[in-house]
């Protein structure tokens, strides 16, 4: 999307008047909307005062180079670490960390990552955000087998009925050609009906990419340029996450005991591995990339107090990078796997002054995400220009093919997209390569819809316009109950078979996936 306003007379004659819900035949579900998609799972732990702790900054890692590719190595392994202060707690981290290291690429420039496996279950690596080809996406059965015999049994297992899936021992090479724009894209576990708990653990980290275009603006970078991976979760009494799975080796039945299905919440907010942590800035613009890497909490982002005019957070970029335009905000909605790069400027504050990051849609512990400490005023040459990128707008009359999606409660314990559960073997969709289709989706509940290996630009909500965050390029749509919208999206560059499901790790476990298959 272009940031340019849409004619809403485009988007009617879209949905023919009729509504994607009577497109399709269906009822569209009455729900009062819940505030939050999910049930809360209290710590049983004391929990810290908030804003003790320090940002932590993920390492970035070094990889080998040659004229082409970076080449990395990443071991998948538990560890422990302190993540309440003074409390001991076992994760499982990429590199033993939770967030994982930070890998920067180039666009263009190959990706090799090496991923060892050395945890007790399988797993599987997706590049959220990566246009990549099919073989190294991460698909569900795609496992990397722990080391020794007993490979553990599970519906994954049963579905080991996939004739498709391409299973490794230890180690698996992932190749990305990163034939895309400057983004912040995000890697995390993918295994068949475990990601939510595996995530839960730790398994999550930052992949940026930049390109020629984002560095020759003047924007805050370097140390000005922070990445905030924000999750939410709680703690058991003897300091480990407390999660409600129906079993906790992760190696037989998935899922999560009942009240549970529609997304875990926790009561700590956990950013970049640090509960409520502070961030001491100078009095200066800092460029943001927010990622919302929890289960099922949503966020309504926003600085306290406001800078004297407000609008204190600018949206420079969305899942897919750099808008056209800057967009200033408020406050900031944002769902499971969405980003937000946003520019704040501690400038319009006064050294000395103490800005915190609420979560309006929180209560009790969860108002809090962090907060920054304006230390200090400092020379800043660092602008946010009027017209950051170039974006090519896809528009409806290229689109050959529409197709419309369901999510909604399956009724029996799991989710379904148009009255099905995941499924390795049902392709749902069989979109022609390179070419624009228009996708819409309807929900009952709150759904962020996540589509593999594309960008695409939403064209409307309920009849009407994008809203205020949908700008840009975007994975992953945040949509609430009983909304319907509608994007659009070009198939490029790989052939094979991908899914798109709902990023709500619990709803995702619970079969709220699909694949389609680009031909
Ligand atoms: Cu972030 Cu299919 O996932
Ligand atoms: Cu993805
Ligand atoms: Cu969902």
């Amino acid at each position: 999307m272009t940031g340019r306003p849409r004619s809403r007379r485009g988007f009617l004659g879209l949905l023919g008047g009729m509504g994607v819900a009577a497109a399709i035949g269906v009822e569209l579900p009455r729900l009062v909307a819940p505030s939050q998609p999910g049930q809360l799972l209290r710590s049983q732990i004391l929990l810290p005062r908030p804003f003790q702790v320090p940002l932590p900054i993920p390492p970035v890692l070094v990889p080998r180079t040659d004229a082409t590719t970076d080449y990395y190595d990443v071991t998948q392994r538990v560890a422990t670490q302190e993540i309440l202060p003074g409390v001991p707690t076992e994760i499982w981290g990429y590199e033993g960390r939770f967030p994982g290291p930070t890998i920067v690429s180039r666009s263009g420039r190959r990706t090799v990552v090496r991923h060892r496996n050395r945890l007790p279950v399988p797993t599987v690596v997706h590049l959220h955000g990566g246009h990549t080809p099919a073989t190294s996406d991460g698909y569900p059965t795609d496992l990397i087998l722990p080391a020794g015999t007993g490979y553990p049994t599970s519906r994954a297992d049963a579905m080991a009925a996939d004739p498709r899936a391409i299973r490794t021992h230890e180690t698996r090479v992932y190749d990305y050609p990163l034939h895309q724009r400057a983004a912040t894209l995000w890697y995390h576990d993918h295994r068949m009906d475990f990601n939510a708990p595996s995530i839960w653990r730790g398994l999550a980290g930052f992949h940026l990419v930049h390109d020629q275009e984002e560095q020759a603006l003047p924007l805050p970078d370097g140390p000005r340029d922070i990445p905030l991976m924000i999750t939410d979760r709680s703690f058991a009494a003897d300091g480990s996450l407390h999660y409600p799975s129906i079993d906790p080796t992760l190696r037989h039945t998935p899922g999560v005991y009942d009240g549970y299905r529609q997304g875990v919440l926790g009561d700590v907010v956990v950013v970049n591995g640090a509960p409520w942590p502070t961030l001491e800035v100078d009095a200066v613009r800092y460029r943001f990339r927010i990622l919302n890497a929890s289960n099922a909490r949503r966020y309504r982002l926003t600085l306290n107090p406001q800078p004297p005019g407000g609008s204190g957070l600018v949206q420079i970029g969305s899942d897919g990078g750099l808008l056209q335009r800057p967009v200033p905000h408020d406050a900031i909605d944002i769902a499971p796997a969405e980003r937000f790069d946003v520019v704040i400027d501690f400038g319009r504050y006064r050294p000395g002054d103490r800005v915190t990051l609420l979560n309006l849609l929180g209560s009790g512990t969860t108002r809090h995400v962090m907060q920054f400490h304006v230390a200090r005023s400092a020379p800043d040459d660092s602008h946010v220009p009027g017209q950051l990128a170039r974006i090519e707008k896809l528009h409806p009359a290229q689109a050959g093919t529409t197709r419309d999606f369901l999510f909604r409660d399956g009724g029996d314990g799991g989710w379904e997209i148009n009255g099905e559960p995941f499924s390795p073997t049902r392709i749902s969709a069989a979109p022609r390569i390179d070419e624009v289709e228009i996708w819409r989706f309807t929900t009952d509940f709150h759904h962020p819809i996540h589509l593999h290996l594309v960008q695409f630009q939403i064209l409307g909500r309920n009849d009407a316009e994008p809203g205020p965050y949908d700008s840009g390029w975007k994975d992953t749509i945040d949509l609430r109950p009983a909304e319907q919208a509608a994007v659009i999206v070009r198939f490029a560059d790989y052939k094979g078979r991908f899914v798109f499901h709902c990023h709500n790790l619990e709803h995702e476990d619970m079969a709220m996936m699909a694949n389609f298959e680009i031909v």
